[in-house]
């Protein structure tokens, strides 16, 4: 592309729209922000105040129409995907979309074929494979696999060759969440599909992701698929995911630990703030900066964000009121993802979440809804996890 500027549109001026979306669009370089959308068309007209965007209305197709144009962004409840994807891509617009991308598998081969088919590209907003933290436990991990490095008292009781399982790699996720902070129209069926569809699909992506270029075979979940629930992912060269997701936690807590054990070695993620390495020789502590962070004075890592949050909560009658007025929010790879789609269109570069990635999370999540509701684990075939068009 010829352009080193692209003029975008927000459709879906809601609650995340406002912590991420709005933000991260009006203050981009490589972005002139035209339009926003909401089909509340108050909600448009206020974030087009807020947000200083010239152009607001009540129809997608306002945006659609428009030549100057050249990508959306799409944070509308789920069911409404499909057809403004369908609608901006036989206009030529380039699709940047909230997870999950589709609610069902049917759905999202008919995303495929419509960005296929129109040649625009399609980025999926699985952010947590994009955050600094998750870029930086990956890399440790694969330089440890590549060549593996123990302390000198590593327990070591006999001497024999390791058995298939030893060599297996496992990723432990662990959600707490406050389900209060949850709307009615995310665990709505029509609308939302509930806490797998909704939100586990960030994380049997990351693990897709982290795992790569082995894929899933096999999945067994259990619990509800609306709220708490679990879920095992099994990896065709051995490796596994176990996903706890919680629903009754408290947000006075971090929502999310990430431990992937492999090669006598442990790297633990720690919400997206700090890691931990052990079991090697050049273990120890990276921190992470927030992406918004009212108290960098306070440092980093875990300890300070607690404290930060602290700092920010105490003395409120409303943690959501907080949020609001002075975000504290740790890095979580939106930004990122933002950049990566960017430059994505300008410089003709692969997507950095394309629309198979965001195929393969709802076929996921949709499996472990189906391995919850039968209380069996299913087997996954490849011509399913990878098909090709
Ligand atoms: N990536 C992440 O970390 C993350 C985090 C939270 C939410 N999300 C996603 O963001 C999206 C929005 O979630 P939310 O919590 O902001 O929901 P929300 O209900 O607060 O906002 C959705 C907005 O979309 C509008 N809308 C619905 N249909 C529309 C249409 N046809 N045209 C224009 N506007 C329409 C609604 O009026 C509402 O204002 C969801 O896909 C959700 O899963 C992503």
């Amino acid at each position: 592309m010829s352009k080193s500027i692209l003029t975008a549109a927000q459709i879906g001026c809601g609650k995340f729209a406002h912590q991420q979306d709005l933000v991260n669009l009006s203050t981009h370089e490589k972005v002139n922000f035209k339009w926003v959308c909401d089909i509340d068309l108050e909600a448009a007209k206020s974030a087009a105040k807020d947000f200083n965007v010239p152009h607001y209305t009540d129809n997608f197709m306002d945006i659609v129409n428009d030549p100057e144009v050249d990508f959306i962004k799409i944070a509308t409840s789920h069911e409404v995907h499909l057809p403004i994807v369908e609608a901006a891509a036989a206009a030529g617009k380039h699709i940047f979309c909230e997870k999950p991308m589709a609610m069902r598998d049917n759905e999202a081969f008919k995303i495929i074929r419509a960005v296929r088919k129109n040649g625009v590209k399609l980025c999926v907003d699985l952010n947590r494979r994009m955050s600094p933290a998750m870029q930086a436990l990956k890399k440790k991990y694969q330089e440890h696999i590549a060549e593996p490095k123990h302390n000198p008292w590593q327990y070591v009781e006999t001497v024999r060759e390791p058995l298939p399982e030893e060599t297996y790699h496992h990723m432990n996720i662990r959600i707490q969440d406050e389900s209060s902070s949850y709307s009615l129209v995310h665990l709505n069926p029509l609308t939302g599909g509930g806490e797998i569809i909704g939100e586990s699909v960030h994380w049997l992506d990351l693990a897709c992701w982290f795992f790569a270029p082995a894929v899933p075979c096999e999945i067994t979940a259990f619990g509800s698929s609306r709220l708490s629930h679990g879920i095992y992912l099994k990896f065709n060269n051995g490796a596994s995911m176990t996903l706890d997701f919680s629903c009754t936690g408290t947000f006075d807590y971090p929502k999310e630990q990430f431990e992937v054990t492999a090669g006598a070695a442990l790297f633990r993620c720690l919400h997206f703030v700090e890691n931990c390495y052990y079991g090697m020789p050049d273990s120890g502590k990276e921190t992470f900066a927030l992406q918004s962070d009212p108290y960098p004075e306070l440092g980093s890592g875990l300890d300070a964000y607690m404290e930060k949050y602290m700092k920010n909560v105490s003395g409120s009658t409303n943690a959501k009121i907080v949020e609001q007025t002075c975000p504290l929010i740790v890095d979580k790879g939106h930004k990122a993802m933002l950049n990566g789609f960017i430059d994505a269109i300008l410089n003709d570069k692969p997507s950095p979440c394309d629309e198979l990635a965001g195929f393969r999370s709802t076929f996921l999540a949709q499996k472990a809804i189906e391995s919850i509701r039968l209380k069996q684990t299913i087997p996954l075939q490849i011509e399913d996890v990878t098909p090709c068009f």
